[in-house]
């Protein structure tokens, strides 16, 4: 004998919408490393999620339900990029916003050390900014800088702020000729801020906020390349792995409206087996989803039995029919 079954396709399927950011996040169950998440998620969405608040924390959270795994967000600590203080695009030539003179085997590119010192032998050291130090600022009028030193020890934060100021900015170094300008103006023996700083953390989509979820003890900081994955077993906090490891992911993307399919799959009645038993149901599900995905069925697609008024999946054809009627 025939019986009826009717499964639910939501093309939005596994994702949420925020309803302050106009924002629907999709879980893509698919393990990748964070480069290739990113890459999917832009080519498919908009990017890697951005978590930015509470609201974004728990749904993501309650959303993940029995995703008890842990998932990239769009997080990373970006430790190769250093920039100027000073950023205005207008006073650098060609080239000379990447002119270095870096101390050989540095910048050492830690996470706790994004700030640079000068130091009078003419090379750069990357230093922790919470170190008091002497301060680099310059004076600059069109395209030509006058390097100013001071000599009251401060940290990086704070000789920015002093020298924005009384000054333009902390020094910026464009070429060998300021240099080595620097380098006849400072007395021997000391360390200088100067304006060259690393913003480490860093969201996928360029998002500036600094809203943090750590979990505890993180982050561990102990891979090269760091990146950082909510861990649904733990609240959604947020934990830094190795980039390269391969993980689920989540991304976000404009809201689109929900669609639902549903479409009737008729089997055979198996002897001695209840259609309606919840373990035999799951087991049909899983099957689908396997042949609805080996034929391109999207990973954002969610399926689900849809239940009868009788609160029952299955029913025989005739009984079917006669509902319709
Ligand atoms: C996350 O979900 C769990 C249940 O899965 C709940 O106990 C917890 O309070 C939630 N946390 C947040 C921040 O929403
Ligand atoms: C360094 O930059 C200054 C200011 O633009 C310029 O006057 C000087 O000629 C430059 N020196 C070199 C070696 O490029
Ligand atoms: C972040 O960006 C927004 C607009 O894009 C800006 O209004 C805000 O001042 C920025 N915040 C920080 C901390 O840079």
């Amino acid at each position: 004998m025939d019986v009826v079954l009717l499964l639910i396709m939501a093309a939005a399927g596994l994702s949420t919408v925020s309803s302050h950011a106009q924002r629907q996040y999709h879980f893509v169950s698919e393990a990748k490393t964070m480069s290739e998440a990113q890459r999917y998620c832009r080519e498919k969405h908009t990017d890697l999620a951005t978590v930015d608040s509470m609201e974004v924390v728990e749904l993501l959270n309650n959303t993940a339900g029995q995703f008890k795994q842990s998932a990239w967000i769009g997080l990373y600590d970006d430790r190769d990029t250093w920039r100027w203080s000073m950023s205005d695009p207008s006073f650098y030539g060609p080239g000379e916003t990447e002119f270095r003179r870096w101390y050989p085997g540095q910048p050492y590119n830690k996470h706790n050390i994004p700030c640079t010192l000068f130091y009078p032998d003419r090379t750069w050291h990357d230093g922790d900014c919470n170190k008091r130090l002497k301060v680099l600022c310059f004076d600059v009028t069109g395209q030509s800088a006058t390097f100013v030193l001071i000599e009251s020890k401060m940290t990086w934060t704070e000789a920015q702020s002093y020298c924005r100021e009384h000054h333009t900015d902390l020094a910026s170094v464009r070429n060998e000729t300021e240099n080595q300008q620097i380098v006849e103006l400072l007395p021997a023996g000391y360390y200088y801020w100067m304006g060259l700083y690393r913003d480490s953390w860093k969201w996928s989509d360029g998002s500036n906020s600094s809203f943090k979820y750590w979990a505890d003890n993180e982050p561990k900081l102990s891979a090269l390349k760091v990146c950082v994955a909510a861990a649904f077993d733990n609240f959604g906090k947020w934990e830094d792995l190795d980039c390269g490891v391969e993980k689920p992911f989540i991304c976000y993307g404009p809201v689109v409206p929900v669609s639902m399919k549903v479409i009737k799959v008729s089997v055979e009645k198996p002897n001695g087996v209840d259609l309606n038993d919840p373990a035999f149901l799951d087991a049909m599900l899983v099957e689908a989803k396997k042949n609805l995905r080996a034929q391109g069925l999207d990973d954002n697609v969610q399926l689900a039995w849809r239940k009868q008024p009788d609160g029952k999946v299955f029913h025989k054809e005739e009984e079917k029919k006669r509902d319709e009627l």
